[in-house]
């Protein structure tokens, strides 16, 4: 049975002391929450307050990037062993902003991926298509190839520790968000992807969240898919009541 998960992805939004004090009601609510692991993924630069602020909490830190060298010459990057070093458990990689807007390839995903297994951070690995791909029935194509490019090399034990977010391009930030059907069908074909990869037991472990305008409002139904194991939220995570409308919206 995969426990739903439910992560913030905070992207480059707030300031230190309202991100301080999002992490701190987000730790108090938590409380009456159980059956469902919660993770907020701030700024890099506001990391280590938000850390504080949650500290014995329910709530897990996370990262938004990270660079796959261990450390040197790279400026303006920041490592998994630092990422680590600030109680960071997760690193979302190779989200849609990224890819499209920082022209990040799967190769160089793939790179992080290792770097941040061998670092002990779990992944959010995002894959998602544009809608022009949608519509032209690319979908599973397109997410076939990053799936593939972004775990190359990637063992059985390594993956069930990984989490995919499945994000369609034209869902994030736009209030469009994938029906529960569109989502779960390609939720399916993932897991049948990762069962002809690996086998059936990593298939059946490993949690894929959707994100893409997921809201209070439209939560539970899609949470209530079964292939939908958690969320990657945007723009509703940086308000604690509707992040926690989400989580209330899980299975958990
Ligand atoms: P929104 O929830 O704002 O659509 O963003 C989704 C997302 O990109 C989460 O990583």
């Amino acid at each position: 049975m995969r426990r739903p998960f439910i992560a913030g992805n905070w992207k480059m939004n707030l300031d230190r002391a309202s991100a301080v004090a999002l992490a701190e009601e987000l730790a108090e609510q938590a409380k009456r929450v159980d059956g469902v692991d919660l993770a907020i993924c701030p700024p890099s630069v506001y990391l280590d307050a938000v850390a504080k602020a949650i500290a014995g909490s329910r709530v897990a830190l996370g990262a938004q990037n990270m660079y796959h060298e261990g450390n040197g010459a790279f400026t303006g990057e920041i490592s998994a062993a630092m990422l680590c070093d600030l109680g960071c458990k997760y690193v979302i990689l190779g989200h849609s902003e990224r890819r499209h807007v920082l022209g990040e390839t799967d190769e160089a995903i793939n790179k992080k991926v290792h770097a941040a297994l061998d670092a002990g951070l779990a992944p959010i690995v995002c894959v998602g298509e544009l809608l022009s791909e949608r519509e032209s029935g690319q979908t599973m194509d397109v997410i076939g190839r990053q799936f593939e490019g972004s775990l190359a090399g990637i063992s059985a034990e390594q993956m069930a520790t990984i989490v995919i977010a499945y994000e369609p391009v034209w869902a994030i930030g736009t209030g469009r968000v994938a029906t529960p059907q569109q989502a779960e069908e390609v939720h399916l074909d993932l897991r049948k992807v990762i069962q002809q990869r690996y086998n059936e037991s990593v298939a059946e472990s490993v949690r894929i969240q959707y994100g893409g305008s997921v809201k209070p409002e439209n939560a539970a139904d899609l949470l209530g898919q079964p292939d939908i194991d958690g969320a990657l939220v945007g723009g509703a995570s940086l308000k604690a009541d509707a992040f926690m409308g989400i989580v209330a919206g899980s299975k958990g």
